[in-house]
């Protein structure tokens, strides 16, 4: 089947028409600046400017960065808070003309790894980690996947908000050397470590291609790895879960 996959991220809304067996592309990837600010209707024509790029006709599936439970957004981190209860898959058919379904982002990435990437053959508790803007986390155990679990938001030190201390974004704000923010990152891994205790840990988002640099930093016993599908994994896990 050829589904639609749309990621829908803080600063750039993607998407591309998967090949669900393959799990590969069949058209290029689209990409359009997220409109600020993001409003849920701004959102909305947006994915129907994608729908008409791709003159597309079907089912769709989005990640969405926020809790999502039977399509209603139900968390804001890091998107316009007037999303929040807000029922994202009625509001994104009426304006796309098409059936659309949406997902956390974190828990789409992981479910594209968990069908064609590492988490694959996994048995057992394996945590996977977008990291970017926000921290987000997608739980799997035995290979089915445990929605909503938002385990960028765990209290580190004097009650700060993980991904306020450890995503990619404080990286950038703060310049930090990626050794530096090689050893925060271990650091919030040892919490999840204590609270979790995950056979293994996949590391998705833009910052999986960079591992090799701060890889050396992660001194926890789980094993961790930098996951396969780098930052395709939201728009195919998207299509796939449509
Ligand atoms: C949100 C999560 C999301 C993550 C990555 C967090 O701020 O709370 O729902 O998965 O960012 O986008």
């Amino acid at each position: 089947m050829e589904i639609l996959g749309i990621d829908i991220g803080g600063s750039g809304i993607k998407g591309a028409i998967v090949n669900t067996k393959t799990g590969e592309y069949v058209t290029e990837r689209h990409r359009i600046e997220t409109p600020q600010p993001a409003t849920p209707e701004v959102i909305a024509e947006t994915l129907a400017k994608i729908v008409k790029h791709f003159n597309y006709n079907g089912k769709i599936g989005c990640g969405f960065p926020a809790v999502i439970q039977n399509g209603v957004i139900k968390t804001a981190s890091n998107i316009d808070k007037s999303c929040i209860g807000v029922n994202a898959n009625k509001l994104f058919s009426q304006h796309t003309g098409c059936d659309v379904k949406v997902y956390n982002d974190a828990d789409v990435a992981g479910f594209a790894e968990l069908k064609f990437g590492k988490v694959k053959a996994f048995k057992g508790l394996a945590l996977f980690l977008t990291i970017g803007t926000g921290i987000g986390s997608a739980l799997f155990y035995n290979g089915k996947l445990i929605p909503n679990s938002e385990f960028g938001h765990v209290y580190m030190h004097n009650k700060l908000i993980a991904e306020h201390f450890a995503s990619d974004a404080v990286r950038k704000k703060e310049d930090l050397k990626w050794k530096v923010w090689g050893k925060r990152f271990n650091q919030y891994l040892k919490q999840l470590e204590k609270i979790l205790s995950p056979e293994l840990i996949i590391l998705g988002g833009g910052t999986s291609k960079k591992f090799d640099k701060f890889s050396e930093q992660l001194t926890i016993k789980t094993p961790v790895e930098p996951a396969q599908l780098l930052n395709h994994a939201g728009i195919i896990g998207a299509a796939l879960l449509a």
